[in-house]
């Protein structure tokens, strides 16, 4: 599956090169590289994206060689159009802080914004090696941008928290979701006011983790991977028309045999624009042994009345301000 993916990677940066003159970077090219606009790589793994005031900001686990090994990093890049990100540098720089030894864990950090924009609060797991603390990470800022500080971890609603997801229902409420194994499902917590705790909102009863959420034409969909540690596998989703559910059954992301296209779910984007309504499929192409060389797959899914689908990635161009991708369509499909 992974020959197969990087066969097609290739076929597609080939022919993209013939292209290079008409689309430039205007693209978002699943598996690439992708570059800042200071040509350095994006370093925003396990991450979320947060809009403020028109502006997007990627949050995510920076995983440069050359950082404090003792320390773990969140960078953070801004832009207008998903495309084109601007460093604002490493916003979290945290040494361990609660004596959780030399592999100490902090992964998929995301941001939520005060409801007067008045303050910015990180959450993240934060854990032990291997694994065994499982609790989430609070860091505030004043500034979007950082820097930010840590301030406490717990586990939410008293149980254990590894993945976390975040998701800003349309009335602007903000939750979190996390992955609880001893009770084999996720939940989804709403933050109080101060953002700095939660609150119980639902429980879908499934052992995923990766869990991302979106509310999409009066339907909430939930996805998640399952537990395989650093090696992809068929991403699902659910859907019901409140978060309380019934939630559906699990369904396929996409066909079983692509793998999620070696992707790991991390979050659903919506993006509403005055012509339509489309929603991203922000996931990570793991590199285990070099976790900073690991990709993006960023990729609209296909949205359907209760049902959604990730289609094979190929580069795509969108435009934030009416709601409209584009695929670029002269790359050669995979090999079947
Ligand atoms: C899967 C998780 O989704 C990742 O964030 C990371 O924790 C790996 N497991 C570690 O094996």
């Amino acid at each position: 599956m992974k020959r197969q993916f990087e066969r097609w990677l290739v076929a597609g940066v080939l022919s993209l090169a013939s292209s290079t003159l008409c689309v430039g970077q205007d693209v978002i090219r699943p598996g690439d590289p992708w570059l800042d606009s200071h040509g350095q790589r994006i370093q925003a793994h396990g991450g979320g994206v947060t809009l403020y005031k028109d502006v997007y900001y990627w949050f995510g686990e920076d995983r440069t060689p050359s950082n404090d090994p003792d320390k773990r990093y969140v960078a953070c890049y801004s832009s207008r159009d998903l495309v084109h990100w601007e460093s604002r540098g490493q916003v979290l720089v945290l040494a361990d802080p609660e004596r959780l030894g030399p592999h100490w864990v902090l992964e998929r950090p995301k941001v939520f914004v005060g409801r007067k924009g008045a303050k910015f609060v990180m959450y993240a797991h934060l854990d032990d090696a291997p694994y065994k603390l499982a609790r989430v990470m609070v860091a505030v800022s004043d500034r979007i941008d950082g820097q930010y500080k840590y301030v406490k971890s717990f586990r939410p609603l008293g149980e254990e928290s590894r993945d976390i997801g975040q998701f800003v229902d349309d009335d602007g409420s903000a939750y979190l979701i996390f992955e609880s194994r001893p009770t084999k499902g996720f939940f989804v917590a709403k933050l109080t006011d101060d953002l700095m705790n939660v609150e119980k909102t639902a429980f879908i009863a499934a052992p995923l983790e990766g869990g991302a959420l979106v509310h999409y034409g009066g339907f909430y969909y939930v996805v998640g991977s399952h537990m395989t540690g650093w090696r992809p596998n068929p991403n699902v989703y659910a859907t019901a028309s409140t978060l309380a559910g019934p939630w559906t059954e699990f369904s396929n992301l996409a066909a079983q045999e692509v793998n999620n296209y070696d992707s790991q779910s991390a979050m659903l984007l919506k993006v509403a624009g005055s012509k339509g309504t489309m929603v991203i499929f922000m996931g990570d192409l793991w590199r285990p042994h070099a976790l900073w060389d690991s990709r993006y797959l960023w990729m609209p899914l296909e949205m359907g009345s209760r049902s959604m689908h990730l289609p094979p990635p190929q580069p795509w161009s969108l435009n934030v301000r009416k709601g409209e991708t584009s695929l670029r369509s002269n790359v050669v499909p995979p090999t079947p």
